[in-house]
């Protein structure tokens, strides 16, 4: 199966695009640069509401305008990617060179493979160092230092020759995180930001068992720093994985909800992108063919079918490889994983089906592909909460300004009043 070639560099990133880093924002120039050479692909493409011209959002115009202002990202990618039904067969391929140039393999499993005979299958060796990873909660920077100590002593002090991902975000999070950790000093927390990485990171294997994050193709890894009460990446080139194999094999055993759950927030993210204001045409091309994808999947008849794993694979790969701009339903949904540690996935859906009136089209498609798929969401989960809950929950979704300024305009404000929210929560 040959590695498949991306087609175009990645878009990320963007201030704002992940509504939990809201509370560390980048300066927003209004414009995001490719570094491209195609004369076909505009070098500079504008990120602002429609309603603004390229010169007016202060974008040069001039090709040597542009040239002059010689500040075009050099936009990264993940280096392979392997891509079909039975693909994992050719991990010992893939490592054979790694593994010449010495140095053991760190295997990250999600937790749900202690049991699983999954490893058994793969080409691990006696010296290797073998890490499940919790992933009951999401990732914390604790426990990223845990994880690194471990790691560090399993391989006494040697670099590894790869480090290895089997599972969901969570896992692949962790991965990504103590790899950094693994060349550059200090702890988790350290790295909560942009390009606060110095030091490349050992060579990354990304193989999920479960779609829909995009973090196989990201280049964060979402930490929540419980003590700082933030939730933030490690956004870097370096924490990029170099390797993805993307077997639908994989994720033959994931439960039918957390399959759904968790698929369908390529779904959330990339139609999220496509609702607001701050657009570009590389994230647009990336979302629309996923929310394609996840429509061919969540629309037929068995979401689960070999043909429709693969297609869900490839649709997070792209979503994540999109990683536009969110609106509402992540703000809503981010509440309510800080409030009540609800899992991301499922509070993505409990948001959308409060939010018929901002996104009706989404949340008719969706509550149908639930239907569809005999998913459901239990009510009431906000019925009997204090008044300081609500309020909790109001305060940990408003903070995300940027998603909810794509979204509804700099007013957001009036539309997502204390009332307005918490009544929407009361109706969960
Ligand atoms: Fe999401």
């Amino acid at each position: 199966m040959p590695a498949y070639g991306m087609p175009f560099p990645p878009i990320r990133d963007f201030p704002g695009s992940d509504p939990d880093c809201a509370r560390l924002s980048k300066p927003d120039s209004g414009c995001f640069r490719l570094n491209r050479t195609d004369p076909c692909i505009p070098r500079c493409i504008p990120i602002f509401p429609r309603s603004q011209g390229a010169k007016s959002a202060g974008c040069p115009g001039s090709y040597g305008e542009r040239a002059a202002m010689s500040s075009y990202r050099n936009a990264k990618n993940v280096g392979y990617v392997m891509i079909g039904q039975g693909a994992i067969s050719q991990l010992e391929e893939v490592l054979a060179p790694l593994r010449a140039r010495g140095g053991q393999a760190v295997w990250f499993f999600d937790h749900f493979f202690t049991t699983s005979d999954l490893p058994k299958r793969l080409p691990v060796q006696d010296k290797d160092v073998i890490v499940f990873v919790d992933s009951t909660e999401e990732p914390t920077t604790d426990g990223i230092d845990a994880y690194t100590k471990q790691v560090k002593e399993g391989l006494e002090g040697a670099l590894p020759c790869a480090l290895l991902a089997f599972g969901g975000g969570a896992t692949m999070d962790t991965c990504k995180c103590v790899g950094n950790l693994l060349t550059n000093p200090g702890r988790a927390e350290d790295y909560q930001g942009w390009e606060l990485v110095k030091n490349p990171a050992p060579y990354k294997i990304g193989c999920p068992t479960l779609s829909g994050t995009g973090s196989e193709s990201s280049r964060t890894g979402v930490l929540c720093n419980e003590v700082k009460n933030l939730k933030l990446g490690m956004n870097s080139d370096f924490t990029m994985f170099d390797q993805l194999v993307l077997d639908p094999d994989l994720s033959v055993t994931v439960p039918r909800e957390q399959y759904f759950f968790t698929g369908i927030d390529t779904y959330m993210h990339c139609f999220e992108s496509l609702s607001g204001s701050y657009r570009n045409v590389v994230v647009d091309s990336l979302a629309e063919k996923a929310i394609d994808l996840s429509r061919q999947v969540f629309l037929s008849a068995d979401m689960m079918t070999a043909e429709n794993r693969e297609k869900l694979m490839i649709a997070s790969y792209l979503g994540g490889l999109a990683a536009g701009f969110v609106g509402v339903v992540h703000p809503i949904s981010a509440g309510l994983s800080m409030v009540l540690h609800m899992h991301h996935g499922i509070a993505n859906c409990y948001a959308l089906s409060v939010l018929e009136d901002i996104y009706p089209e989404q949340h008719s498609e969706v509550m149908g592909m639930m239907a569809k798929q005999g998913v459901s969401l239990k009510k009431g989960i906000c019925a009997n909460l204090t008044d300081a809950q609500y309020q909790q929950l109001y305060d940990a979704s408003i903070v995300h300004e940027k998603p909810l300024t794509n979204a509804l305009g700099p007013d957001f404000r009036k539309v997502l009043t204390p009332e307005n929210v918490i009544a929407r929560f009361k109706r969960m």
